[in-house]
């Protein structure tokens, strides 16, 4: 059995007191909705905050990004284990907009997933198709290559830890939901590649969160799909009563 996840991606959104308020304000509103993950993304500088905030909830705190390297001169990184010191438990990797804007690739999110991992946090892998991609008929290509390259060769118990994400790229932020049938063929396929390379039954236990336009109007036709564990939404979880909704469906 999978635990559903709702993980708000706030990208460059939200400063620390604003972050507080928010989870200060959520709170209340998901009291006693068990059985779900609950993990909000702020940014670097609202993460102690965020964390301070969540005291006592259910409401974990993911980073949107981290460095592979312990330390060192990598000046404007963080490492994983400044991110646990200061009560993180998970990080996102491999954002479509990190590889688009920040020349993050699979190498990269192989790296930092591993790091991740060492350190003891949850990663959270997003892999998706550009629209250019999935019209030319390579979205199954691009899946198999980001998942391989990115994930693929970690050690089947190091797999176990992890949550995916599938976020076509052509659904972010453009108001344009991949229908369920068609995010459910994406997620069944990533299971496939997940039973190749680690059996049926490390693939049937992973979570795969669906992101991309998520509201809570069309959640639950998402979540209502086999292979859907949940969501990884952006827009939609920077107000503090729709992310309340998306965490209730
Ligand atoms: P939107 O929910 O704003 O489309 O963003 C999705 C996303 O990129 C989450 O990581």
């Amino acid at each position: 059995m999978r635990t559903p996840v709702v993980a708000g991606n706030w990208k460059m959104n939200k400063t620390a007191a604003e972050a507080a308020a928010f989870v200060d304000e959520v709170s209340p509103l998901i009291v006693g909705s068990s059985g779900r993950e609950v993990i909000i993304a702020p940014t670097f500088p609202a993460l102690a905050a965020t964390v301070a905030a969540a005291r006592g909830s259910n409401i974990r705190v993911s980073a949107q990004n981290l460095h592979w390297e312990a330390s060192g001169a990598y000046t404007g990184e963080v490492s994983a284990g400044m991110l646990v010191e200061i009560g993180c438990t998970h990080v996102i990797i491999g954002h479509s907009e990190r590889r688009q804007y920040f020349g993050e690739n699979d190498g990269t999110v192989h790296l930092k997933t591993l790091a991740a991992l060492d350190a003891g946090l949850t990663p959270i892998v997003c892999v998706g198709e550009t629209l250019e991609q999935r019209e030319a008929g390579n979205t199954e290509a691009v899946l198999t290559e980001q998942f391989t390259a990115g994930v693929g060769a970690l050690q089947p118990e190091q797999f176990a830890e992890l949550i995916l994400a599938y976020e076509p790229v052509w659904a972010i932020g453009t108001g344009r939901t991949a229908t369920p049938e068609i995010a459910e063929a994406a997620h069944r396929e990533i299971r496939a590649l997940a039973a190749e390379c680690f059996g049926e039954t490390t693939a049937g236990n992973v979570r795969i969160l669906y992101g991309g336009s998520v509201k809570p109007s069309n959640f639950t036709g998402l979540l209502g799909c086999p292979n859907i564990d949940g969501g990884l939404v952006g827009g939609a979880s920077l107000d503090p009563q729709s992310f309340a909704a998306l965490v209730r469906a």
